[in-house]
């Protein structure tokens, strides 16, 4: 839930009242602050939530599934999205200078355009992203007519999440993702999830055996619902 801050000021002779509905901070005794529900979003915030990993029986697409879970509890209409739907070429600037777009890059562009935020979990390949989670960011932030510039990223709010099993979880990964996500204008989350061992973590069940990696995973979904909605159109 947004908030709006509304102040009330009281004259200086005035008696102060101090049971406003949900009241909230009395400044210098004079000004009564209330909170207010604010609503910037006459609907549901929109999610697309996806692993960078082609794999069918990927670890990272099962923890973007329990944050999407997240997401969607907490109001979003979440899009679960699987890479290997859209193959695409390396991105080579003669293809796109010769043919254009790519069919699967209009498409994938359009579901971009028309979300208001991102859940990636990342996998990590050599410290860094997958070539096919970068590959998409590079065909998706190219133009195409009739719409504005990197309009599949700019103002939009990403939850960053990675798994691996090794020790760092895929950590290094998602310190590369955030700068690349930042210098097309999309507002990355502070809050970012790396689940190291995930090999051991999903033993007979859908969720993470680790509790509170469980819960951390799934605030990044929370908070990606609520900062999207809170940003509003
Ligand atoms: C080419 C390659 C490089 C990898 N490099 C790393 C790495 O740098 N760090 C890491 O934690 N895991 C690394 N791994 C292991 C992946 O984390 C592991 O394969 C993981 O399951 C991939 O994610 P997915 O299950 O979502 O497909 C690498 C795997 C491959 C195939």
């Amino acid at each position: 839930m947004s908030f709006v801050r509304r102040e009330i000021v009281i004259a200086p002779d005035q008696e102060i009242y101090t049971n406003l509905p949900n009241m909230h901070e009395l400044i210098n005794g004079r000004v009564a602050v209330e909170r207010l529900p604010l609503v910037v979003m006459n609907r549901a915030p929109r999610i697309l939530a996806f692993s960078g990993s082609l794999r069918t029986s990927s670890w990272n697409h099962r923890i973007a599934e329990l944050s999407a879970k997240a997401a969607s509890d907490a109001g979003a209409n979440v899009t679960m999205l699987r890479l290997r739907d859209y193959p695409l070429p390396v991105y080579d600037q003669e293809i796109e200078a010769s043919t254009g777009l790519p069919s699967h890059v209009v498409d994938l562009k359009k579901l971009f355009r028309e979300t208001d935020g991102f859940l990636i979990a990342s996998p990590e390949y050599n410290g860094s992203i997958s070539a096919a989670l970068k590959n998409v960011i590079d065909w998706v932030s190219r133009p195409e007519d009739g719409h504005p510039n990197l309009v599949g990223f700019k103002g939009k709010v990403a939850g960053l999440l990675a798994c691996s099993p090794g020790r760092l979880g895929g950590l290094r990964g998602l310190a590369q993702l955030r700068i690349i996500l930042s210098s097309i204008g999309t507002i990355v989350l502070p809050d970012q999830v790396a689940v190291p061992g995930i090999h051991d973590q999903f033993k007979d069940s859908d969720v993470i055996g680790d509790e509170g990696m469980q819960q951390a995973v799934e605030r990044v979904g929370q908070q990606v619902a609520q900062v999207a909605a809170a940003l509003g159109d």
